[in-house]
Protein backbone atom coordinates (compact mmCIF):
# COMPACT_ATOMS: atom_id res chain seq x y z
CA UNK A 1 0.00 0.00 0.00
CA UNK A 2 2.18 2.69 -1.13
CA UNK A 3 1.31 6.46 -1.37
CA UNK A 4 -0.19 9.00 0.67
CA UNK A 5 -3.92 9.69 1.11
CA UNK A 6 -7.04 10.35 2.73
CA UNK A 7 -10.47 8.73 3.09
CA UNK A 8 -13.53 9.83 3.88
CA UNK A 9 -17.15 8.97 3.03
CA UNK A 10 -20.08 11.08 4.77
CA UNK A 11 -23.14 9.26 2.65
CA UNK A 12 -25.04 7.27 5.21
CA UNK A 13 -26.61 3.74 4.20
CA UNK A 14 -29.69 2.88 4.82
CA UNK A 15 -29.91 -0.94 3.58
CA UNK A 16 -32.78 -3.62 2.88
CA UNK A 17 -36.20 -3.97 2.72
CA UNK A 18 -36.93 -2.08 5.56
CA UNK A 19 -34.63 0.74 4.78
CA UNK A 20 -37.16 3.42 3.49
CA UNK A 21 -38.72 3.31 7.23
CA UNK A 22 -35.59 5.61 8.10
CA UNK A 23 -36.08 8.06 5.62
CA UNK A 24 -38.51 10.42 8.34
CA UNK A 25 -35.43 10.57 10.30
CA UNK A 26 -33.16 11.84 7.86
CA UNK A 27 -35.53 14.31 6.36
CA UNK A 28 -36.32 15.99 9.66
CA UNK A 29 -32.53 17.18 9.24
CA UNK A 30 -33.31 19.63 6.54
CA UNK A 31 -35.57 22.81 5.98
CA UNK A 32 -39.09 22.64 4.35
CA UNK A 33 -38.26 22.81 1.14
CA UNK A 34 -37.66 19.29 -0.65
CA UNK A 35 -37.58 19.21 -4.78
CA UNK A 36 -38.42 15.68 -5.53
CA UNK A 37 -36.33 14.39 -8.87
CA UNK A 38 -36.87 11.48 -11.21
CA UNK A 39 -36.69 9.91 -14.10
CA UNK A 40 -39.78 8.64 -16.71
CA UNK A 41 -41.92 6.35 -15.73
CA UNK A 42 -40.55 3.96 -13.12
CA UNK A 43 -40.92 5.19 -9.93
CA UNK A 44 -44.90 6.26 -10.96
CA UNK A 45 -44.83 2.81 -12.13
CA UNK A 46 -43.87 0.67 -9.35
CA UNK A 47 -45.32 2.29 -6.80
CA UNK A 48 -41.62 4.12 -5.55
CA UNK A 49 -42.66 7.69 -5.75
CA UNK A 50 -46.08 7.37 -4.39
CA UNK A 51 -44.54 5.63 -1.00
CA UNK A 52 -41.91 8.42 -1.22
CA UNK A 53 -44.40 11.49 -1.45
CA UNK A 54 -46.65 10.06 1.44
CA UNK A 55 -43.13 10.04 3.71
CA UNK A 56 -42.79 13.59 2.29
CA UNK A 57 -46.39 14.68 2.99
CA UNK A 58 -46.21 13.36 6.43
CA UNK A 59 -43.25 15.82 7.29
CA UNK A 60 -45.13 18.36 6.27
CA UNK A 61 -42.49 19.37 3.57
CA UNK A 62 -43.00 21.75 0.48
CA UNK A 63 -42.81 19.30 -2.53
CA UNK A 64 -41.35 20.68 -6.06
CA UNK A 65 -40.57 18.08 -9.04
CA UNK A 66 -38.42 17.74 -11.30
CA UNK A 67 -39.53 15.02 -13.36
CA UNK A 68 -38.42 13.41 -16.16
CA UNK A 69 -35.08 13.08 -15.99
CA UNK A 70 -33.87 11.25 -18.80
CA UNK A 71 -31.08 8.12 -18.49
CA UNK A 72 -27.73 10.30 -19.60
CA UNK A 73 -29.34 13.78 -18.45
CA UNK A 74 -28.70 16.44 -20.60
CA UNK A 75 -27.18 20.23 -19.89
CA UNK A 76 -30.87 21.80 -21.51
CA UNK A 77 -32.27 19.53 -18.39
CA UNK A 78 -29.99 20.48 -16.19
CA UNK A 79 -30.73 24.72 -17.32
CA UNK A 80 -34.33 23.21 -16.25
CA UNK A 81 -33.48 22.08 -13.14
CA UNK A 82 -31.80 24.58 -11.80
CA UNK A 83 -34.48 27.25 -12.38
CA UNK A 84 -37.01 25.18 -10.67
CA UNK A 85 -34.78 24.76 -7.46
CA UNK A 86 -34.19 28.20 -7.37
CA UNK A 87 -37.80 29.08 -7.63
CA UNK A 88 -38.52 26.95 -4.71
CA UNK A 89 -35.41 27.73 -2.59
CA UNK A 90 -34.38 24.26 -2.52
CA UNK A 91 -33.23 23.20 0.65
CA UNK A 92 -32.91 19.17 -0.16
CA UNK A 93 -33.12 17.41 -3.59
CA UNK A 94 -34.00 14.30 -3.24
CA UNK A 95 -33.39 11.95 -5.82
CA UNK A 96 -35.78 8.70 -6.47
CA UNK A 97 -34.03 6.84 -9.40
CA UNK A 98 -30.40 5.43 -11.09
CA UNK A 99 -27.26 7.04 -11.45
CA UNK A 100 -29.09 9.59 -14.40
CA UNK A 101 -31.15 11.10 -11.53
CA UNK A 102 -28.85 11.19 -8.46
CA UNK A 103 -26.04 12.49 -11.04
CA UNK A 104 -28.51 15.34 -11.93
CA UNK A 105 -29.57 16.25 -8.49
CA UNK A 106 -25.63 16.69 -7.67
CA UNK A 107 -25.19 18.32 -10.90
CA UNK A 108 -28.34 21.10 -9.56
CA UNK A 109 -26.81 21.07 -6.48
CA UNK A 110 -23.56 22.80 -7.26
CA UNK A 111 -25.46 25.18 -9.72
CA UNK A 112 -28.40 26.57 -7.99
CA UNK A 113 -26.35 29.62 -6.04
CA UNK A 114 -23.47 29.47 -8.74
CA UNK A 115 -23.73 32.72 -11.18
CA UNK A 116 -21.88 31.04 -13.96
CA UNK A 117 -22.62 28.58 -16.22
CA UNK A 118 -22.40 25.45 -14.85
CA UNK A 119 -21.59 23.48 -17.95
CA UNK A 120 -18.39 25.42 -19.09
CA UNK A 121 -17.61 26.12 -15.09
CA UNK A 122 -17.91 22.19 -14.28
CA UNK A 123 -17.49 20.35 -16.87
CA UNK A 124 -15.11 21.88 -19.96
CA UNK A 125 -13.03 23.54 -16.74
CA UNK A 126 -13.24 21.50 -14.31
CA UNK A 127 -13.61 24.18 -11.90
CA UNK A 128 -14.79 23.19 -7.97
CA UNK A 129 -17.93 24.81 -6.52
CA UNK A 130 -17.15 28.38 -5.03
CA UNK A 131 -20.92 28.87 -3.91
CA UNK A 132 -22.88 27.24 -1.28
CA UNK A 133 -23.98 23.68 -3.02
CA UNK A 134 -27.80 22.37 -1.80
CA UNK A 135 -27.48 19.04 0.53
CA UNK A 136 -28.91 15.87 -1.75
CA UNK A 137 -30.44 12.88 -0.28
CA UNK A 138 -30.99 9.25 -2.70
CA UNK A 139 -33.92 6.75 -3.05
CA UNK A 140 -31.75 3.99 -5.14
CA UNK A 141 -33.67 2.28 -7.64
CA UNK A 142 -31.18 1.20 -9.69
CA UNK A 143 -27.76 -0.83 -8.82
CA UNK A 144 -24.83 0.29 -11.02
CA UNK A 145 -23.07 3.40 -10.79
CA UNK A 146 -22.11 3.76 -7.34
CA UNK A 147 -23.69 7.35 -7.80
CA UNK A 148 -25.45 7.13 -4.27
CA UNK A 149 -21.97 6.73 -2.03
CA UNK A 150 -19.90 9.12 -4.20
CA UNK A 151 -19.51 12.61 -5.75
CA UNK A 152 -19.66 11.87 -9.59
CA UNK A 153 -22.26 13.92 -11.78
CA UNK A 154 -21.85 12.99 -15.79
CA UNK A 155 -23.80 15.39 -17.99
CA UNK A 156 -23.92 14.84 -21.51
CA UNK A 157 -24.41 17.85 -23.91
CA UNK A 158 -25.70 16.73 -27.40
CA UNK A 159 -24.64 19.71 -29.09
CA UNK A 160 -21.11 19.65 -28.65
CA UNK A 161 -21.35 15.55 -28.44
CA UNK A 162 -19.84 15.64 -25.02
CA UNK A 163 -20.52 13.41 -22.25
CA UNK A 164 -18.44 14.43 -19.36
CA UNK A 165 -18.01 13.32 -15.41
CA UNK A 166 -16.77 15.27 -12.60
CA UNK A 167 -15.72 13.97 -9.25
CA UNK A 168 -16.11 16.80 -7.58
CA UNK A 169 -13.12 17.18 -4.60
CA UNK A 170 -15.48 18.03 -1.88
CA UNK A 171 -17.12 14.95 0.24
CA UNK A 172 -20.44 17.35 0.54
CA UNK A 173 -21.61 16.73 -3.28
CA UNK A 174 -22.08 13.15 -2.04
CA UNK A 175 -25.40 12.23 -1.15
CA UNK A 176 -25.95 12.72 2.75
CA UNK A 177 -27.86 9.75 2.94
CA UNK A 178 -29.04 6.75 0.75
CA UNK A 179 -31.81 4.44 0.87
CA UNK A 180 -30.63 1.28 -0.50
CA UNK A 181 -33.70 -1.18 -1.27
CA UNK A 182 -32.62 -4.24 -3.24
CA UNK A 183 -36.63 -5.01 -3.39
CA UNK A 184 -36.96 -1.65 -5.71
CA UNK A 185 -34.28 -3.04 -8.08
CA UNK A 186 -36.63 -6.08 -8.98
CA UNK A 187 -38.87 -4.01 -11.81
CA UNK A 188 -35.86 -3.22 -13.89
CA UNK A 189 -36.49 -4.88 -17.29
CA UNK A 190 -33.36 -7.33 -18.01
CA UNK A 191 -30.93 -5.46 -20.10
CA UNK A 192 -30.51 -2.70 -17.11
CA UNK A 193 -29.85 -4.94 -15.02
CA UNK A 194 -27.19 -6.59 -16.81
CA UNK A 195 -25.92 -3.21 -18.27
CA UNK A 196 -26.09 -2.17 -14.69
CA UNK A 197 -24.06 -5.72 -13.68
CA UNK A 198 -21.48 -4.46 -15.95
CA UNK A 199 -21.04 -1.28 -15.06
CA UNK A 200 -20.17 -2.06 -11.58
CA UNK A 201 -17.83 -5.02 -12.56
CA UNK A 202 -16.18 -2.25 -15.05
CA UNK A 203 -15.74 0.26 -11.98
CA UNK A 204 -13.78 -2.25 -10.16
CA UNK A 205 -12.06 -2.86 -13.20
CA UNK A 206 -11.06 0.30 -14.32
CA UNK A 207 -9.53 0.58 -10.37
CA UNK A 208 -7.47 -2.81 -10.27
CA UNK A 209 -6.12 -2.37 -13.59
CA UNK A 210 -3.07 0.34 -12.59
CA UNK A 211 -0.52 0.23 -10.28
CA UNK A 212 2.12 -2.93 -9.67
CA UNK A 213 2.42 -2.63 -6.23
CA UNK A 214 0.98 -5.11 -3.36
CA UNK A 215 -2.32 -3.10 -2.70
CA UNK A 216 -4.89 -4.21 -0.26
CA UNK A 217 -7.26 -2.17 -2.50
CA UNK A 218 -6.70 -5.32 -4.95
CA UNK A 219 -7.26 -7.52 -2.73
CA UNK A 220 -10.97 -6.06 -1.81
CA UNK A 221 -11.48 -5.94 -5.66
CA UNK A 222 -10.90 -9.40 -6.32
CA UNK A 223 -13.53 -9.85 -3.89
CA UNK A 224 -16.27 -7.78 -4.77
CA UNK A 225 -15.89 -9.17 -8.82
CA UNK A 226 -16.08 -12.70 -7.36
CA UNK A 227 -19.42 -12.27 -5.33
CA UNK A 228 -20.84 -9.80 -8.44
CA UNK A 229 -19.72 -12.71 -11.01
CA UNK A 230 -21.66 -15.43 -8.98
CA UNK A 231 -24.60 -13.17 -8.32
CA UNK A 232 -24.98 -11.92 -12.21
CA UNK A 233 -25.13 -15.69 -13.00
CA UNK A 234 -28.13 -16.12 -10.63
CA UNK A 235 -29.77 -12.75 -11.21
CA UNK A 236 -29.50 -13.54 -15.10
CA UNK A 237 -31.49 -16.72 -14.83
CA UNK A 238 -33.83 -15.59 -12.09
CA UNK A 239 -33.88 -11.89 -12.35
CA UNK A 240 -36.55 -11.92 -8.79
CA UNK A 241 -34.05 -13.39 -6.62
CA UNK A 242 -33.74 -11.23 -3.79
CA UNK A 243 -30.32 -12.31 -2.19
CA UNK A 244 -28.43 -12.01 -5.64
CA UNK A 245 -30.30 -8.05 -6.51
CA UNK A 246 -28.75 -6.99 -2.74
CA UNK A 247 -25.68 -8.94 -3.53
CA UNK A 248 -25.34 -6.52 -6.49
CA UNK A 249 -26.44 -3.56 -5.02
CA UNK A 250 -24.31 -3.20 -2.26
CA UNK A 251 -21.36 -4.50 -4.67
CA UNK A 252 -22.22 -1.63 -6.85
CA UNK A 253 -21.95 0.76 -3.78
CA UNK A 254 -18.95 -0.67 -2.71
CA UNK A 255 -16.98 -0.74 -6.35
CA UNK A 256 -17.24 3.12 -6.83
CA UNK A 257 -17.56 5.08 -3.44
CA UNK A 258 -13.70 5.94 -3.37
CA UNK A 259 -12.25 2.86 -1.09
CA UNK A 260 -10.74 0.28 -4.10
CA UNK A 261 -9.45 3.10 -5.35
CA UNK A 262 -7.10 4.05 -2.33
CA UNK A 263 -3.05 3.75 -2.76
CA UNK A 264 -3.59 3.33 -6.93
CA UNK A 265 -3.61 5.55 -9.84
CA UNK A 266 -6.45 4.14 -11.83
CA UNK A 267 -7.35 3.71 -15.33
CA UNK A 268 -10.67 4.86 -16.27
CA UNK A 269 -9.72 4.51 -20.14
CA UNK A 270 -12.92 2.17 -20.82
CA UNK A 271 -15.45 4.61 -19.14
CA UNK A 272 -13.67 7.39 -21.60
CA UNK A 273 -14.15 5.03 -24.43
CA UNK A 274 -17.74 4.30 -23.51
CA UNK A 275 -18.63 7.59 -22.96
CA UNK A 276 -17.79 9.09 -26.36
CA UNK A 277 -19.69 6.56 -27.93
CA UNK A 278 -22.44 7.23 -25.85
CA UNK A 279 -22.11 10.92 -26.71
CA UNK A 280 -22.78 10.08 -30.32
CA UNK A 281 -25.26 7.04 -29.45
CA UNK A 282 -27.16 8.23 -26.65
CA UNK A 283 -26.97 4.53 -25.73
CA UNK A 284 -27.18 2.88 -22.27
CA UNK A 285 -24.15 3.29 -20.08
CA UNK A 286 -23.10 -0.31 -18.86
CA UNK A 287 -23.44 -1.35 -22.39
CA UNK A 288 -21.03 1.28 -24.36
CA UNK A 289 -18.84 0.13 -21.70
CA UNK A 290 -19.35 -3.74 -22.62
CA UNK A 291 -18.98 -3.28 -26.00
CA UNK A 292 -15.49 -1.21 -25.81
CA UNK A 293 -14.10 -3.29 -23.03
CA UNK A 294 -12.39 -7.14 -25.02
CA UNK A 295 -10.47 -4.61 -27.76
CA UNK A 296 -9.27 -2.28 -25.24
CA UNK A 297 -7.83 -5.06 -22.97
CA UNK A 298 -6.31 -7.22 -24.89
CA UNK A 299 -4.72 -3.59 -26.36
CA UNK A 300 -3.06 -2.99 -23.22
CA UNK A 301 -2.60 -6.59 -21.98
CA UNK A 302 1.15 -6.79 -22.72
CA UNK A 303 2.02 -3.66 -20.43
CA UNK A 304 0.40 -4.72 -17.93
CA UNK A 305 0.98 -8.48 -18.03
CA UNK A 306 1.35 -9.20 -14.34
CA UNK A 307 -1.67 -7.92 -13.37
CA UNK A 308 -3.84 -9.56 -16.33
CA UNK A 309 -2.45 -13.10 -15.19
CA UNK A 310 -3.51 -12.29 -11.77
CA UNK A 311 -6.89 -11.30 -12.52
CA UNK A 312 -7.08 -14.75 -15.19
CA UNK A 313 -5.89 -16.65 -11.74
CA UNK A 314 -7.70 -15.05 -9.10
CA UNK A 315 -10.95 -13.87 -10.56
CA UNK A 316 -11.68 -16.62 -13.27
CA UNK A 317 -10.03 -19.43 -11.68
CA UNK A 318 -7.37 -20.32 -14.35
CA UNK A 319 -4.83 -22.64 -14.21
CA UNK A 320 -1.68 -21.08 -14.86
CA UNK A 321 0.62 -24.45 -14.99
CA UNK A 322 2.43 -25.01 -18.50
CA UNK A 323 1.60 -21.94 -19.72
CA UNK A 324 3.10 -19.06 -20.82
CA UNK A 325 1.57 -15.53 -18.85
CA UNK A 326 0.45 -14.23 -21.81
CA UNK A 327 -1.43 -17.63 -22.55
CA UNK A 328 -2.98 -17.46 -18.92
CA UNK A 329 -3.64 -13.79 -18.70
CA UNK A 330 -5.66 -14.21 -22.39
CA UNK A 331 -7.86 -17.11 -21.30
CA UNK A 332 -8.98 -14.81 -18.14
CA UNK A 333 -9.98 -12.35 -20.56
CA UNK A 334 -11.95 -14.89 -22.82
CA UNK A 335 -13.42 -16.03 -19.79
CA UNK A 336 -14.40 -12.65 -18.79
CA UNK A 337 -15.65 -12.11 -22.35
CA UNK A 338 -17.77 -15.42 -22.05
CA UNK A 339 -19.15 -14.42 -18.53
CA UNK A 340 -20.08 -11.05 -20.86
CA UNK A 341 -22.22 -12.63 -23.58
CA UNK A 342 -23.71 -15.35 -21.20
CA UNK A 343 -25.19 -11.89 -19.74
CA UNK A 344 -26.51 -11.10 -22.64
CA UNK A 345 -24.35 -8.03 -22.50
CA UNK A 346 -23.94 -5.89 -26.37
CA UNK A 347 -20.18 -6.30 -27.27
CA UNK A 348 -19.90 -4.22 -30.14
CA UNK A 349 -20.45 -0.41 -30.80
CA UNK A 350 -22.52 -1.21 -33.81
CA UNK A 351 -24.91 -2.73 -32.15
CA UNK A 352 -25.57 0.28 -30.39
CA UNK A 353 -26.10 2.94 -33.66
CA UNK A 354 -22.37 3.68 -33.75
CA UNK A 355 -20.69 3.47 -37.80
CA UNK A 356 -17.33 3.67 -39.17
CA UNK A 357 -17.81 7.27 -40.18
CA UNK A 358 -18.33 8.03 -36.48
CA UNK A 359 -14.83 6.62 -35.50
CA UNK A 360 -12.82 10.10 -36.05
CA UNK A 361 -15.33 12.12 -34.16
CA UNK A 362 -15.39 9.68 -31.45
CA UNK A 363 -12.07 9.45 -30.74
CA UNK A 364 -12.00 13.29 -30.50
CA UNK A 365 -14.38 12.88 -28.16
CA UNK A 366 -12.69 10.55 -26.12
CA UNK A 367 -10.40 11.94 -23.29
CA UNK A 368 -6.94 10.64 -22.57
CA UNK A 369 -6.20 9.89 -19.29
CA UNK A 370 -2.89 8.63 -18.00
CA UNK A 371 -3.17 6.27 -14.69
CA UNK A 372 -3.39 3.40 -16.62
CA UNK A 373 -0.38 0.38 -18.28
CA UNK A 374 -0.03 2.37 -21.36
CA UNK A 375 -1.20 6.03 -21.98
CA UNK A 376 -3.12 5.83 -25.29
CA UNK A 377 -2.47 8.66 -28.54
CA UNK A 378 -5.25 9.52 -30.97
CA UNK A 379 -4.63 7.07 -33.83
CA UNK A 380 -4.38 4.06 -30.92
CA UNK A 381 -7.98 5.20 -29.60
CA UNK A 382 -8.97 5.03 -33.38
CA UNK A 383 -7.23 1.49 -34.27
CA UNK A 384 -9.49 -0.05 -30.67
CA UNK A 385 -12.25 1.85 -31.37
CA UNK A 386 -12.43 0.11 -35.04
CA UNK A 387 -12.02 -2.99 -33.55
CA UNK A 388 -14.89 -2.42 -31.39
CA UNK A 389 -17.45 -1.86 -34.42
O1 LIG B 1 -36.47 7.00 -16.24
P1 LIG B 1 -37.13 5.82 -15.61
O2 LIG B 1 -38.52 5.61 -16.07
O3 LIG B 1 -37.02 5.83 -14.12
O4 LIG B 1 -36.34 4.50 -16.15
C1 LIG B 1 -34.98 4.22 -15.85
C2 LIG B 1 -34.07 4.38 -17.05
O5 LIG B 1 -34.77 4.22 -18.26
C3 LIG B 1 -34.88 2.74 -15.57
N1 LIG B 1 -35.09 2.38 -14.18
C4 LIG B 1 -34.42 2.84 -13.09
N2 LIG B 1 -34.87 2.21 -11.98
C5 LIG B 1 -35.85 1.36 -12.38
C6 LIG B 1 -35.99 1.47 -13.78
N3 LIG B 1 -36.88 0.74 -14.47
C7 LIG B 1 -37.65 -0.12 -13.79
N4 LIG B 1 -37.55 -0.30 -12.46
C8 LIG B 1 -36.66 0.41 -11.72
N5 LIG B 1 -36.56 0.19 -10.40
O6 LIG B 1 -33.55 2.39 -15.92
C9 LIG B 1 -33.10 3.23 -16.96
C10 LIG B 1 -31.69 3.65 -16.69
O7 LIG B 1 -31.59 4.47 -15.55
P2 LIG B 1 -30.29 5.33 -15.29
O8 LIG B 1 -30.45 6.07 -14.04
O9 LIG B 1 -29.97 6.10 -16.54
O10 LIG B 1 -29.16 4.18 -15.16
P3 LIG B 1 -27.81 4.17 -14.40
O11 LIG B 1 -28.03 3.98 -12.96
O12 LIG B 1 -26.97 3.21 -15.11
O13 LIG B 1 -27.19 5.66 -14.60
C11 LIG B 1 -26.52 6.01 -15.79
C12 LIG B 1 -25.91 7.39 -15.70
O14 LIG B 1 -24.94 7.46 -14.64
C13 LIG B 1 -23.67 7.89 -15.17
C14 LIG B 1 -23.74 7.38 -16.60
O15 LIG B 1 -22.78 7.99 -17.43
C15 LIG B 1 -25.16 7.73 -16.97
O16 LIG B 1 -25.29 9.07 -17.33
N6 LIG B 1 -22.56 7.39 -14.34
C16 LIG B 1 -22.37 7.96 -13.12
C17 LIG B 1 -21.28 7.62 -12.33
C18 LIG B 1 -21.03 8.22 -11.01
N7 LIG B 1 -21.87 9.06 -10.47
O17 LIG B 1 -19.99 7.95 -10.40
C19 LIG B 1 -20.28 6.66 -12.77
C20 LIG B 1 -20.73 5.79 -13.89
O18 LIG B 1 -19.60 5.27 -14.50
C21 LIG B 1 -21.59 6.48 -14.89
O19 LIG B 1 -20.80 7.18 -15.82
ZN1 LIG C 1 -19.70 3.43 -15.08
Amino acid sequence: MLGNFSYCNPTKLYFGENSLENLSAELKKYGKNVVLVYGNNSAKKNGIYDEVVEILKKNQKNIAEIPGVMPNPTVEKLYEGIEIARKHNVDLLLAVGGGSVCDYCKAVSVSVNCDEDPWQKYYIDFDEPTCETIPVGCVLTMAGTGSEMNAGSVITNHKSKLKIGHVFADEKIMPRFSVLNPKYTLTLPHYQMVAGIYDIFNHICEQYFSGDDDNTSDYISEGLMKSLITSSRIANKDSQNYEARSNIMWTATWALNTLVAKGKSTDWMVHMLGQAVGAYTDATHGMTLAAVSIPYYKFIMPYGLEKFKRFAVNVWNVNPGGKTDEETALEGLKAMENWMKELGLVMNITDLGASEDMIEGIADSTLILEGGYKTLNHEEIAKILKECL
